[in-house]
């Protein structure tokens, strides 16, 4: 009997087998493990993420969600009440976040580059890929820079879930708490010194007299953390483990530095970091030949959706000259992700950087250990073998 369990560690490890006999022979598929239906095909997930009201995000768009979340995010709102926070916090990005944010990540890079200087091997993500993406949301907030380490331990712990129990353990909520109470913290203190920041933004940000409530700031910003260190984080391991796997590839880039962009677009639907998210049916729908009723939970499994032959020719393979560039790495729809732009250009920074530096590596270790989670994949550590 074919079974779907998105918290299996072996799912972690290669979901694709899975995700291919899904969308062949169980495009709509009710996942014991989950409790809820998973979607596969790329027409299918698209058309969910069009059709909003049938497919609500409003109790909460994460496969296991954090309790009093839904409702007060970007992610877990439909419009109208979505359109306003995201055109707030929209109006808030656009001031300072990308104009301002190349040349300290290329800083950051440059700096946690020259600390591996000489060594015959390093771990990418705990080395590099974590500190970058840490040094960049902290330059973006302004936070105070002695509490990295413990925001970005608590930023990994809070996406996992427990593979034994299928539930999101103590340790996984306590993270989730902590970084609320540490954003409510920096809205206070941000309240009474504001800057020229993206958190101080967010706070005075407004749209026809309307602001962000105080509460809606501190979860967009647990989110936001969330979302930079370990979507982005997660998303450089997954892109220089492409890179080691495909050395061709990687050599093309170091030929051909304007290419990286069509690499990070390729990397985002080969095997992007955010494989699955959420969303709840507000009607009954019939989908090849199963009633998924209203109040059913639906799992939209982007990664599934990214390697559909009915969607894109020869799936399986990882072509940087790939043409069009449609994936769903991002999400789409409404919900499409908002750090996206962000996203592209600190990969493209960071990865420029150390190709540049870089131009050989190796994987040390055939296998890896990944990060438990049922929305994300990523590896914990990565050991890559320069020269
Ligand atoms: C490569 C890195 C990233 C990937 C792969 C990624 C992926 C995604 C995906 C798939 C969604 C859609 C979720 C859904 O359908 O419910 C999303 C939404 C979102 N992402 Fe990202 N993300 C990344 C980086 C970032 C960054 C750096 C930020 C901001 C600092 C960010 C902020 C957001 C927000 C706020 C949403 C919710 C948008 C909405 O519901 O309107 N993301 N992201």
């Amino acid at each position: 009997m074919f079974r779907f369990d998105p918290y299996a560690p072996e799912i972690d490890a290669d979901p694709f087998p899975a995700y291919r006999r899904l969308r062949d022979e169980f495009p709509c598929f009710w996942t014991e493990e989950a409790g809820m239906w998973v979607l596969s095909r790329y027409d299918d997930v698209l058309n969910a993420l069009v059709t909003w009201r049938t497919y609500s995000s409003a109790k909460g768009n994460l496969v296991d969600e954090f309790p009093g979340r839904a409702g007060a995010t970007l992610g877990s709102t439909d419009p109208p009440r979505h359109d306003r926070l995201r055109a707030l916090i929209q109006s808030a990005m656009t001031k300072r976040a990308l104009d301002h944010i190349a040349e300290p990540a290329r800083a950051s890079v440059r700096r946690h580059l020259a600390a591996i200087e000489g060594k015959e091997s390093f771990d990418f993500v705990n080395e590099i890929g974590a500190n970058v993406t840490v040094d960049l949301l902290f330059y973006l907030f302004a936070l105070p820079k002695e509490n990295a380490a413990e925001v970005r331990d608590n930023a990994v712990l809070m996406v996992q879930t427990d593979p034994l129990t299928r539930q999101k353990s103590e340790a996984h909520l306590a993270a989730f708490h902590w970084m609320a109470d540490y954003a409510g913290k920096l809205v206070e203190e941000r309240k009474r010194n504001p800057g020229d920041d993206l958190l101080s933004n967010f706070i005075t940000a407004e749209i026809d007299g309307e602001k962000l409530l105080d509460r809606e700031v501190q979860l967009t910003v647990t989110t936001l953390i969330m979302a930079g260190i370990e979507s982005l984080s997660g998303f450089f391991g997954m892109f220089a483990l492409n890179l080691a796997d495909f050395p061709d590839s990687r050599r093309a880039l170091v030929a051909n530095p304007e290419m990286i962009p069509d690499a990070i677009e390729e990397s985002l639907r080969f095997n992007t970091s955010a494989q699955r998210f959420k969303r709840t049916l507000t009607e009954d729908v019939e989908l090849h030949g199963q009633t998924m009723k209203a109040g059913d939970a639906v799992m939209l499994a982007y990664g599934a959706a990214n390697r559909d032959e009915r969607a894109f020719s020869d799936p399986d393979t990882y072509d940087i000259e790939r043409r069009p560039k449609r994936h769903l790495g991002f999400g789409g729809g409404v919900h499409a992700c908002l750090g996206s732009m962000l996203a592209r250009l600190a990969t493209h920074i960071t990865f420029e950087e150390i190709l540049a530096k870089l131009p050989d590596f190796s994987r040390r270790d055939e296998t890896l250990d990944w990060v438990p989670s049922s929305n994300f994949r990523s590896p914990r550590a990565l050991h890559l073998v320069t020269g």
